[in-house]
């Protein structure tokens, strides 16, 4: 463990100096890690697992694509592969990776395949602090234990192949074997984290609900909208509208903001692009800040869980999704961001 200073405050953080990936396979040495979902974080955290030589079982309900992908990456129906209840009966610490709707489903399930001393692991604190709503409450005799990576599941494996990390968050809800803190380190570094930083169960999920919900994608997708719309109405171009919303940005700026940081872009961009960030940088904040602060307000009292349960839920879940979704893709916006992207001269290339 290090006490780093970020920006005048110390907090503890664990990379894989402090805890090995020796270190890691040794704590799970006597262990099988049953990956109960193979959708979008169930592959990357198993993949990198078996990677770095865990033993990993995957469980998935079968028929779907997800079966078949976990086919396609190797794991073997029978061996390495199996239904979701047959493969928590075999693990030693079960990742709960199924979407957080299909966790309150089966939950009943689950809980029956639980042995004394198994690790009942999430990768978001869902489940557990908003017990009032899911109705999954572990049994006493088991670890609690989350890692949360905090990317998409896509670059928790692409950033592991690069040799690079998604920084996890980590948490222990329950210790019932003394353990659980090495078991969480042990996966943590296994699943490839940059660096792990502690958290609880309920800071996880409000802090991850307000930011997927916000700056990351809802309000992202919502200010491009409005700029574009904005744009387009003064008689813009769709390609004037798109690139000096969207594309200017993925291809250039954000890159640089990723690489160093807002405060350099502040610094290193065009000296009128820079007088007028700074001017309107304030704006923006104060114009967004109310819904903000509804946003968490709905988030903590439970709206905003309740109603993600609801939807998800839904029988015509995946019909009514689908429509909502196409409205986007088919928008004017959208497609000549397709025709954009497909003007990229590495995708021309390709063509
Ligand atoms: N998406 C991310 O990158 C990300 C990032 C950080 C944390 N997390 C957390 O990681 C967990 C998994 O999220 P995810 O995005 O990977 O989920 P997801 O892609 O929605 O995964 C869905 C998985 O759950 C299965 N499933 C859904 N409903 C089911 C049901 N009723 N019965 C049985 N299986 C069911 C799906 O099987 P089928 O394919 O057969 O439907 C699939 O294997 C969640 O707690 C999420 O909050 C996700």
């Amino acid at each position: 463990m290090a006490n780093i200073n970020f920006g005048g405050v110390m907090e503890e953080v664990i990379t894989s100096e402090e805890f090995t990936l020796q270190q890691a396979r040794e704590v799970l040495a006597n262990e099988t890690v049953a990956v109960l979902g193979y959708g979008v974080q169930g592959p990357g955290q198993a993949l990198n697992m078996r990677d770095n030589g865990i033993r990993v079982i995957v469980g998935q309900r079968e028929g779907g694509q997800s079966w078949d992908k976990a086919v396609s990456d190797g794991f073997v129906p029978g061996e390495t592969l199996f239904p979701i209840e047959e493969a928590a009966r075999r693990g030693t610490i079960i990742q709960y990776l199924l979407s957080d709707a299909g966790q309150v489903a089966r939950w009943p399930v689950v809980k029956k395949c639980l042995n004394e001393g198994n690790a009942l692991y999430f990768s978001h604190g869902f489940s557990i602090a908003y017990k009032d709503q899911t109705d999954i409450v572990p049994p006493d005799n088991v670890d609690v234990i989350l890692v949360a990576p905090k990317g998409s599941g896509r670059t928790v494996r692409t950033n592991f192949l690069d040799g690079s990390g998604i920084n996890s968050s980590f948490a222990i809800h329950q210790d019932f074997t003394g353990r659980a803190r090495e078991r969480t380190l042990a996966v943590g570094i296994a699943v490839g984290s940059g660096y792990l930083f502690p958290t609880t169960f309920e800071k996880e999920v409000h802090s991850d609900l307000t930011g997927e919900r916000g700056v990351l994608i809802g309000c992202l997708a919502g200010v491009m909208e409005a700029q574009y719309n904005l744009l387009r109405k003064h008689g813009h171009s769709p390609s004037e509208a798109f690139n000096e919303t969207v594309e200017e940005l993925t291809q250039s700026l954000i890159r640089l903001v990723g690489e160093n940081g807002m405060d350099w872009m502040m610094a290193n961009c065009s000296t009128t692009a820079q007088r007028g960030a700074l001017d309107w940088a304030p704006r923006f904040r104060d114009a967004v800040t109310p819904l903000f602060n509804e946003l968490y307000e709905n988030v903590i009292s439970g709206v905003e869980t309740k109603r993600v349960l609801e939807k998800n839920s839904a029988p015509d879940y995946r019909q009514q999704l689908q429509k909502e979704l196409d409205v986007i893709k088919n928008s004017e916006m959208w497609q000549t961001g397709a025709t954009v992207r497909s003007l990229r001269p590495e995708n021309r290339k390709a063509l």
